[in-house]
């Protein structure tokens, strides 16, 4: 489980919000994992997934917008990070949902995603901060 705080802030509501939500849906993955095996739980795994793909691409392009508004140092890293993530969240997805994906795999490339949206988010993300504030 992961949670949004303080030291994760953007300084901009909208994107901090919607990066509360990312948080709080990877951690309703993870719920969902662990009840794995029971009824629906796949089809509730699957529904969290459709979620994420649409709604993690369509946070990048906010970030990135607000990155190159104003003008932050960050936003190539941003943008190269991005590609990654949707690159391996992508390939995750599409196994997910035309393979019988082992449960530990499934697992195991969850939990490698999630440490990655904090250590983003602290890392890259939160540079909009001083940019936002010195504008
Ligand atoms: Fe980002
Ligand atoms: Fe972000």
């Amino acid at each position: 489980m992961i949670s949004w705080d303080e030291s994760m802030t953007t300084g901009l509501p909208e994107i901090d919000k919607q990066h509360k939500l990312l948080i709080e849906k990877f951690n309703e993955f993870s719920d969902v994992l662990a009840a794995m095996g029971k009824a629906g739980s796949r089809e509730a795994a699957g529904a969290v997934l459709d979620f994420l793909q649409f709604y993690a691409l369509w946070h990048f392009e906010q970030e990135e917008k607000y990155m190159e508004k104003y003008n932050c140092p960050t936003a190539r890293e941003n943008k190269k990070d991005h590609a990654y993530f949707r690159e391996v969240f992508g390939q995750f997805y599409y196994q997910w949902q035309h393979t019988d994906m082992n449960l530990e795999l499934v697992q195991k490339t969850y939990d490698e995603l999630q440490a990655w949206i904090v250590n983003h988010i602290m890392k890259v993300d939160v540079a909009l901060y001083d940019c936002v504030s010195r504008d």
